[in-house]
């Protein structure tokens, strides 16, 4: 996976510690996703007033939108503690009964990529979320017998990119679920010039509006684009971005005026020149562009499907005519038909 690429809304390692000084703590600081705050607000204000804790919630939505921020955010909000982890970071059953019998009382779990859990912890987590008891098993064969623990009342406050792969009886155990959607522009120009603030750079709002106008929708693509803009900034004009300093920076990072990077950009291509067009499979069109499939629909699909460059069809995905124009390629013959295709991936 070519994770080095600027504009991917995966966080990169060394990206931690920055971004995590970015990162809003209340409710109030939070930018945009109007409708999952002011959802999220009344949920919380409901169960403070009932000195209970929160219902479960599922947060999903592709990567970089704050679904991490907005956890550490509703931890706060509850004045509760909040403990992380990832789907794949807990393999056995055990180690989830572990995380959840040290729970205290009222904290938040957080787990990220929730729909990477195994199915054996899955199912240790169905009796948890829903009556606050863990049933391990004690031995094996005929002398194995069920041990059920009670937990503390906590809030399960799982993150996905794929809701689709979560099992039912997984997905019906959160009493909330919000789905965050891509930024406008007029709000990825505020966090952008929230961070700028933070980080005491000179931005002047031209510099504000083409450096949102290339974050693909995505903070955490926003965030470091002005960290990478401020770099050309301080070397080549004395520190300050405006209009034409951010353009000339983005320009020189290949980034072109819709946020699309070299890897977009070959996706594009090699959807329009090799396959003429399309329809393609993903696990094809994944190996002419050696990227795993996972990471096609995680991580470039998203936004290209936004920016409705690309269709999924029931026979792969096509270019749109949208997407010859972008990359200056004549369309010279009509386009398949370009069927909204809600359903697993081909
Ligand atoms: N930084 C990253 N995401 C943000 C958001 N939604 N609001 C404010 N600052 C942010």
């Amino acid at each position: 996976m070519r994770e080095e690429r600027l504009v991917t809304a995966n966080e990169l390692p060394e990206e931690d510690i920055l971004e995590h000084s970015l990162r809003p703590l209340r409710l109030s600081e939070y930018i945009g996703q109007q409708r999952v705050r002011e959802n999220m607000e009344i949920f919380i204000r409901a169960a403070l007033a009932r000195g209970e804790c929160l219902d479960h919630v599922l947060l999903s939505g592709p990567p970089g939108l704050g679904k991490t921020t907005l956890a550490t955010i509703v931890a706060n909000e509850m004045g509760a503690g909040i403990r992380k982890t990832s789907g794949p970071a807990i393999e056995r059953p055990g180690d989830l009964a572990a995380i959840l019998t040290n729970l205290e009382p009222g904290e938040v779990l957080f787990i990220d990529e929730i729909h990477r859990l195994n199915r054996s912890v899955e199912e240790i987590m169905y009796p948890a979320m829903e009556d606050r008891v863990i049933d391990l098993v004690i031995g094996k064969g005929p002398a194995a017998r069920t041990l059920q623990i009670d937990l503390p009342h906590f809030t399960l406050i799982g993150a996905t990119t794929r809701p689709g792969l979560l099992s039912s009886p997984l997905r019906d155990r959160f009493g909330i679920s919000l789905r965050l959607d891509f930024y406008n522009q007029a709000e990825l120009q505020n966090i952008i010039r929230r961070a700028a603030s933070i980080m005491e750079i000179i931005l002047e709002s031209g510099g504000a509006e083409q450096i949102a106008s290339c974050s693909r929708g995505t903070p955490r693509v926003a965030n470091r684009l002005l960290k990478r803009v401020r770099d050309y900034a301080s070397v080549r004009a004395e520190g300050k971005i405006d209009a034409a300093t951010a353009a000339a920076a983005l320009k020189v990072l290949d980034i072109d005026a819709l946020g699309l990077d070299t890897v977009d950009r070959m996706i594009l291509d090699t959807i329009i020149v090799k396959f003429n067009g399309g329809p393609v499979g993903l696990e094809t069109l994944a190996a002419a562009v050696s990227e795993e499939a996972d990471t096609l629909t995680d991580v470039y699909e998203p936004f290209l499907l936004k920016l409705g460059m690309i269709q999924k069809t029931p026979r792969g995905r096509v270019a749109t005519e949208w997407a010859y124009k972008h990359m200056g390629k004549p369309l010279n013959r009509p386009l398949p038909e370009a069927e909204l295709f809600a359903g697993e991936d081909i």
